[in-house]
């Protein structure tokens, strides 16, 4: 029998997923080689510097600084440094030398995938992306292949760690947002600079590579909505609890249908990240801590979940390895790589144009009238009310001095975005609503 080639595994990065990748390449070197249908050998991990402590116990002649000379000579080349340069021209490197291509760089595949993608394509080779989504769950390939004949019509994920630890602790707990954010810093869930989570540049991110993949549309990072959870404070969470809901951050990829200008077949796709009201009952509403989930809505396949551990270097490596098995497989069966498709790009739908319901939380004057004139003013922007609940604080004689204050909580129908906030606007300017407390859309109901 003819032994097979050993496959060259150069691995880009040794931080907190690099380190754990090359540990367990070396740990499961015979399961690896069993699975993959050759043996793998390490043959070198680039870095910034070869003498930095490093997590796994791995021998020190593999480190090297110089990348260029490591590529050239890989089967495989394993990209975990993160940002976009010089992970982009390294790449473009790989692929140009004949590598497949294995990243965890949801920032970069955001950015630049289409660049890389089509290199891809170009030399037949393939770039795999499990872990840049999710980290450690399987939601990359069940959408590429597993769904592969089915056709999406949503996704909704919880797909930023950082921001579920947040809002849960905030939800079961009862804490505010900033006491919140300190223990998570404190813990290491949040960066010591959060904004890529809490603003969800990180979901977006990650957002626009699973609409790429579901609707097989190239989706730019600037077409997705984007909207983060600094103003979801301790009320706005009671509020929704009293409601029967809980508050995700949600990245929402959705297939619409019948759209006007969406010629020839009227369809077409929203991307957006937002806060949003998940009624308890459902699956999303039960992700707890730093955990992610990815709920599928297949025309097919019906609903699906899937559920599990979005972050962390030996979880995310996980994925990493499932995907360098992928591609050694490729290297011994030969034949092209798993191309992304873009057949069907479909119009990306602006945020202003789409349609969703919402509660609208207002602080007004307790005084006759003023319902009559919210209602009005929701009337005259087509917005239809579909609820109304009012909690009054204040008694008889501030209410005779004008002093008395209500929450109005108002859940609508499913309204155009646009007309949702052009009514708000106009509700904040109308003196008996003293403050919009919160705006917030309602998702899997
Ligand atoms: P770390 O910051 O922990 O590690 C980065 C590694 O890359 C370090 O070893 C660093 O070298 C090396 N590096 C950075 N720049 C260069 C360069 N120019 N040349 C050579 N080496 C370089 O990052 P993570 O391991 O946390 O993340 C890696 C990737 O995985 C990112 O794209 C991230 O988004 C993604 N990811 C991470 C998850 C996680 O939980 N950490 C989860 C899902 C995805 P040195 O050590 O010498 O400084
Ligand atoms: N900052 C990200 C999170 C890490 O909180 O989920 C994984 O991409």
């Amino acid at each position: 029998m003819i032994e097979p080639r050993r496959l060259r595994v150069a691995l880009l990065g040794a931080g907190a997923v690099g380190s754990q990748v090359a540990r367990l390449l070396l740990a499961h070197a015979d399961e690896l080689a069993d699975r993959a249908g050759a043996p793998l050998d390490l043959v070198g991990i680039a870095v910034r510097d070869v003498d930095a402590p490093r997590e796994a116990d791995l021998p020190r002649e593999l480190y090297t600084t110089d990348a260029d000379t490591l590529i050239a000579g890989a089967d495989i080349v394993i990209e975990v440094t993160g940002g976009l340069e010089p992970a982009r021209t390294r790449i473009l490197h790989a692929l140009a030398s004949g590598a497949d291509v294995v990243t965890a760089n949801k920032a970069l595949l955001a950015t630049h995938g289409s660049e890389i993608f089509d290199a891809a394509d170009q030399v037949g080779a393939t770039v795999a992306y499990e872990a840049a989504v999710a980290g450690a769950i399987p939601i990359i390939r069940p959408l590429r292949d597993s769904l592969a004949g089915d056709r999406v019509r949503r996704i909704m994920g919880i797909v930023n760690g950082t921001t579920n630890y947040i809002l849960d602790r905030m939800d079961r707990e009862g804490l505010g947002f900033d006491e919140v954010l300190a223990e998570a810093q404190r813990l290491g869930y949040a960066e010591a600079d959060p904004t890529a989570d809490v603003e969800a540049y990180d979901a977006a991110q990650k957002a626009a590579i699973l609409a790429s993949l579901a609707f097989h549309t190239s989706v730019p990072l600037d077409a997705v909505h984007r909207e983060g959870i600094t103003s979801v404070d301790a009320g706005v969470i009671e509020a929704a609890r009293k409601a029967g809901y809980v508050v995700k951050l949600l990245a929402v990829c959705e297939r619409l249908v019948d759209q006007p200008d969406a010629a020839p077949t009227g369809e077409a796709i929203s991307v957006r990240v937002y806060p949003a009201l998940v009624p308890r009952e459902h699956p999303l509403a039960s992700v707890h801590g730093a955990n992610n989930a990815v709920f599928v809505e297949a025309e097919a396949a019906g609903d699906l979940m899937f559920y599990g551990a979005g972050a962390g270097g030996v979880q995310t490596a996980s994925a990493v390895l499932g995907d360098v098995v992928s591609a050694a497989r490729r290297h011994v069966a030969g034949g092209p790589g798993v191309g992304e498709s873009t057949r069907a790009n479909l119009p990306i739908v602006p945020i202003g144009r789409i349609r969703t319901s919402c509660q609208v939380t207002l602080e007004v004057d307790d005084k006759p009238g003023v319902l009559a004139t919210v209602a009005g003013i929701l009337s005259d922007g087509n917005v239809s009310i579909a609820t109304v609940e009012q909690t009054t604080s204040g008694d008889a004689v501030a209410r005779e001095s004008g002093d008395a204050v209500a929450h109005l909580v108002i859940g609508t129908h499913t309204a155009r975005e646009q007309d949702l906030a052009d009514t708000v606007e106009r509700l904040a300017a109308t003196s008996a609503v003293r403050r919009v407390v919160s705006v917030l859309r309602v998702e899997g109901d």
